[in-house]
């Protein structure tokens, strides 16, 4: 997978990605992210990417040209599947958006500042608007990090056995069940006796209980989902 990204603060993005799985995705070969800085296609000599916004108010808007120009000239090597902005107000992540997301091949993400980007870029060039929570950050970039992070690690071959998305919380609708490691007592907490029994159908019935006891007691709308 392929994976662009446009930003008016690459540095945000410089190291998110040279980490961990992010890493060995890269190091594999089955991920390339490339960070671009949109004062590439400013459309003056002063880098000027932002204007002010019709009707007033506090905050800049980023212009049409210069996102138009870049999504034009990264359009040229690829064929995208999805022109995503990651925004406040679009669909809220959840792991079968980043399932979805994983099967695709190339991705192109805008990540907006001050006030936004331009109505119409939204309605002519991007196909999927992406939320990460509903909070407010100062600007697109953590979100598409964590949007990058979320697809990756999904890309066949980027986790091994241990590391499997297959028991992660949501893979089931289902938030994971607790994890223990040694001492087998800690400060008189004692570690579950079945997690020790070495009865696998056993564990996997216990692990299974409490996932769905932990999803009725933090998450019940997982369930009627
Ligand atoms: N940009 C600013 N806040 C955001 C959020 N919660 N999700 C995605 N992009 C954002």
């Amino acid at each position: 997978m392929h994976i662009d990204i446009i930003s008016v603060l690459p540095e945000l993005l410089a190291s998110p990605f040279e980490h961990s799985i992010m890493k060995r995705a890269q190091d594999k070969g089955l991920l390339t992210v490339a960070v671009h800085h949109l004062r590439k296609w400013a459309v003056n000599e002063y880098g000027q990417v932002d204007d002010y916004q019709y009707g007033g108010g506090a905050g800049m808007v980023m212009m049409c040209e210069p996102l138009v120009s870049a999504i034009t000239e990264l359009s040229a090597n690829r064929q995208f599947d999805a022109i995503i902005y990651v925004t406040p107000d679009g669909k809220t992540l959840n792991q079968r958006m980043a399932n979805t997301l994983s099967l695709k091949e190339n991705l192109l993400i805008i990540c907006g500042h001050y006030k936004g980007i331009d109505e119409r870029i939204r309605q002519k060039y991007v196909t999927l608007e992406i939320s990460i929570g509903d909070y407010v950050l100062s600007g697109g970039e953590l979100a598409a990090a964590v949007l990058v992070d979320s697809i990756g690690r999904l890309l066949p071959g980027v986790l091994n056995d241990e590391t499997s998305a297959l028991t992660d919380s949501f893979q089931d609708n289902l938030l994971a069940p607790p994890v223990y490691t040694r001492p087998v007592d800690f400060e008189g907490m004692k570690v579950p006796e079945v997690l020790m029994s070495g009865n696998h159908a056993k564990i996997e019935e216990w692990r299974y209980e409490q996932a769905l006891q932990r999803t009725k007691d933090r998450r019940p709308d997982l369930l009627t989902d």
